[in-house]
């Protein structure tokens, strides 16, 4: 039995009717640019993210880029952001001369941890002393809502408030999301989707979009997705060509519908894959990183090697009024790669998400981080492993991995 990582053909196959529909109108129509369709699908996904505006853009790492523009983020101010993410978060910083500030996650949730934010902006944190930045050139945060779990959005938007940072969500993972009753995107100042094709909402290609509270940064960004004009060849502003496509949006719209029973079955996997981890006895604890670990001088790392550690739910829990919506189902241990080996196999598909921290990255490497500036996020990179989850995922091939997982653990 082989077992993909995801299958968006066994997706495809259940809508492919309505899906071709939907496409084929567009094709009736020959509006590509700025169809109809791309109106519609802004409207209802952005009510389904509780969004006061939304616009479509040619992908995630886009509406991260239009985000920054619109505030008009200038070459040398910094961002502060998490290591522990895919490259585009860091990428949209970088791509307008900005400088990213990596702090380390938390060890359970695989987020920004909102207390390295704190004493970042107190001054009193190792990478603040490092970097040495000019107080009023610190201008936002991107958290990034990894694997489909919000980051713990409260304090960071305290810290936000007191020292007037924007607050971009990364929520390229995390769309449905739900922090204390509040969707991913509809807290910080800019909400920022990817529908590339394996995302929970996925296109049949690039797509984008962006969330944004404030009517003013709305309208801004409206025209920025544009080239800046507005109307059309009268450029107030310098912008970029990043439309989300009207065959895309078509799409877009048939799959939300059902988002969100989709997103209860990746719920329902990950927890028979926590229950049958448990059942096989290999579930371990996960001490504290910065004290115990080896790498970073310490004298034991906590985890055991015959031993993995699920996903935790934090903010994700139902007693925390959250909503993970796994995006990833991601196990860490010590015998990360061995179990990689053996996955492989198997024919069972997985992935590491991610093996490099973004603060080890060579293209960084003027900025003179070192690994124990984020430890928990360099050591995740070294322990974690995402294996299949998708809705259309059968009971069987779910114990059909754990079983393969738990025997090289045990071994
Ligand atoms: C956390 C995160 N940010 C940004 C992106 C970029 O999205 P896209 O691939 O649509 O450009 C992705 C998707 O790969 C992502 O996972």
């Amino acid at each position: 039995m082989s077992i993909p990582l995801l299958d968006l053909n066994r997706q495809y196959d259940s809508i492919k009717d309505e899906i071709r529909t939907a496409i084929d109108e567009v094709l009736e129509s020959q509006y590509f640019i700025m169809g109809d369709e791309v109106k519609e699908f802004e409207k209802e996904v952005g009510a389904y993210c509780q969004a006061n505006y939304s616009y479509g853009c040619a992908s995630g790492s886009d509406a991260l880029l239009l985000a920054l523009m619109a505030i008009d983020l200038h070459p040398g101010d910094y961002v502060l952001t998490s290591p522990f993410t895919f490259f585009a978060t860091a990428g949209a910083i970088s791509r307008i001369g900005g400088i990213p500030v990596f702090l380390d996650i938390e060890k359970d949730s695989f987020n920004l941890d909102p207390e390295q934010v704190r004493s970042f902006m107190e001054g009193v944190h190792p990478v603040y002393k490092k970097l040495n930045p000019e107080r009023e050139r610190i201008k936002a945060i991107i958290l990034v809502h990894l694997y489909g779990q919000m980051a713990d959005m409260d304090p960071i938007m305290n810290i936000a408030k007191e020292y007037n940072l924007t607050v971009v969500e990364d929520a390229a993972q995390a769309i449905g999301a739900e922090y204390r009753g509040r969707r991913a995107g509809s807290i910080g100042d800019f909400g920022c989707f990817s529908f590339f094709p394996s995302k929970n909402l996925g296109a049949f290609g690039d797509a984008g979009l962006v969330t944004v509270k404030d009517q003013k940064l709305a309208d801004k960004l409206d025209i920025l997705r544009l080239h800046g004009a507005k109307p059309k060849y009268h450029h107030s502003l310098v912008g970029i060509n990043s439309r989300l496509d009207t065959i895309q949006a078509a799409v877009l719209s048939v799959k939300l519908k059902y988002l969100d029973a989709w997103s209860e079955r990746r719920r329902e996997i990950a927890h028979r894959y926590n229950r049958l981890f448990e059942q096989a006895g290999v579930v371990g604890e996960l001490g504290d990183c910065s004290e115990s670990c080896t790498e970073m001088g310490g004298s034991e790392c906590s985890l055991n090697p015959n031993k993995i550690i699920i996903p935790k739910e934090t903010t994700g829990s139902e007693e925390n009024n959250g909503r993970h919506i796994y995006h990833q189902y991601t196990i860490r241990s010590k015998k990360r790669d061995q179990i990689a080996q053996t996955l492989s196999e198997h024919t069972i598909g997985h992935s590491v998400y991610y093996p490099v921290s973004l603060h080890e990255q060579e293209c960084f490497a003027y900025l003179g981080y070192q690994p124990q500036d984020c430890p928990v996020s360099h050591c995740a990179s070294k322990q974690a492993i995402s294996i299949p989850i998708f809705p259309e995922l059968k009971d069987e091939e779910i114990e059909k991995v754990v079983g393969v997982v738990s025997e090289v653990v045990k071994g």
